[in-house]
């Protein structure tokens, strides 16, 4: 899968939803989230986002591992809905991404 780590956080450009062929992209309150088992690893997402906020799961930067279980997470409870466009803006994040302080862009 692919993973959206912090450079998404506050910002939420969504240049990478239009790019999704599977519309796994979903939006959460602070970032958005790639849906671990939606995801076909297309690769379309990764190069449109302006601030490299996307990453192969394998390529994740050091700093942003938590990033892998944070996209996971976010949908324990939402569980596979199959496609983001009808889910909206979803108002909740990954506690970590939660507890964040505000990031500045
Ligand atoms: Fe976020 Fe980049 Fe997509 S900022 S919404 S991952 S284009
Ligand atoms: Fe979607 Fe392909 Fe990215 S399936 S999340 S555009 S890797």
């Amino acid at each position: 899968t692919y993973v959206i780590a912090q450079p998404c956080v506050d910002l939420k450009d969504r240049a990478c939803v239009d790019e999704c062929p599977v519309d796994c992209i979903y939006e959460g309150k602070r970032m958005l989230y790639i849906h671990p088992d939606e995801c076909v690893d297309c690769g379309a997402c990764e190069p449109v986002c302006p601030v490299e906020a996307i990453y192969y799961e394998d390529d994740v930067p050091g700093e942003w591992k938590e990033y892998y279980d944070a996209n996971v997470h976010f949908f324990d409870e939402l569980g596979s809905p199959g496609g983001a466009a009808k889910m909206g803006v979803i108002e909740q994040d990954a506690a970590m991404v939660a507890a964040l302080p505000p990031q500045e862009h």
